[in-house]
């Protein structure tokens, strides 16, 4: 049987990181799971998302993903925690559960020159602080600036951030953060929907600040961790196969994902309650 490495996300937004993991390390399986039926989850609250977490989690480990990464900075930020500490070591102490802040918040006080970091979420990313005390145990001098961005992920869901009313948010929330500090040089995408709508982004950034995004910083993370962890490396299955499942209709995936993921591809749809 096939030991894919799992990769969860509320939705799309994964698949940004997904593509840069899948890049850099090729030869692995992948199991991709969006939660589609149930997202957004950046405006539930933390049990909510939580259980949603763990649901999906387990589905991963029964499908014998023996590594899952938490695609999803509103999952790590309300989840991770929990599960790696309370539900792992009960149900599979020889598996590992990872997410996407800390392959950031580890690199980000090397990139800004200013000291001054912008965090772009979603609400519930923002609320739990995760960023700004993560960023601060790395770098305590670094200023942390967080932004909530509501509307986002329902424009790159829906598809219509390229029209007057999408971009009228886009520029909104830029604008925003930087009226909380003008002196933010190093905006982070704390979203994995936000790259998604990095065109738009780029033609409201005021020059000189540089965007930062996760899915390259996640997969030489996890480059990094395979070679330092042989064992679980070694049991990772390895024929370059990539399988996609959603909790929604999946011929509504399989057209979002041509356009957001640039590829083709057949999911299949499952039920997780
Ligand atoms: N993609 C998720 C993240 O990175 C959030 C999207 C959602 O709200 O479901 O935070």
């Amino acid at each position: 049987m096939n030991s894919p490495i799992g990769i969860f996300d509320s939705g799309y937004g994964g698949l940004t990181v997904l593509k840069s993991i899948k890049k850099a390390l090729p030869q692995y399986d992948y199991l991709y799971l969006g939660d589609n039926a149930r997202a957004p989850y950046g405006t539930r609250s933390f049990d909510v998302v939580y259980q949603y977490t763990l649901q999906a989690v387990n589905y991963l480990f029964q499908q014998n993903c023996r590594l899952i990464i938490l695609a999803c900075n509103t999952a790590s930020a309300k989840a991770l925690r929990t599960i790696q500490q309370q539900n792992l070591p009960q149900l599979f102490p020889d598996r590992r559960v990872l997410g996407v802040l800390r392959p950031t918040t580890e690199e980000v006080g090397n990139i800004t020159k200013s000291g001054h970091v912008g965090v772009l979420g979603t609400t519930g990313t923002v609320k739990s602080d995760s960023y700004k005390i993560e960023i601060n145990k790395f770098f305590p001098d670094v200023k942390v600036t967080q932004h909530s961005c509501p509307m986002w992920v329902p424009l790159v869901e829906n598809n219509c951030f390229n029209e007057a009313g999408g971009q009228y948010f886009v520029q909104k929330y830029l604008d925003e953060i930087f009226e909380k500090d003008h002196q933010i040089d190093t905006l982070i995408l704390a979203c994995t929907h936000y790259p998604i709508l990095k065109e738009s982004i780029l033609k409201y950034l005021p020059n000189g600040v540089q965007l930062v995004e996760q899915g390259d910083l996640v997969a030489n993370k996890l480059e990094d961790y395979l070679k330092r962890h042989v064992e679980l490396a070694k049991n990772i299955s390895s024929n370059c196969e990539l399988n996609l499942l959603t909790t929604e209709n999946s011929q509504k995936f399989d057209h979002h994902l041509s356009l957001f993921y640039g590829e083709h591809l057949k999911s299949q749809s499952i039920d997780l309650d």
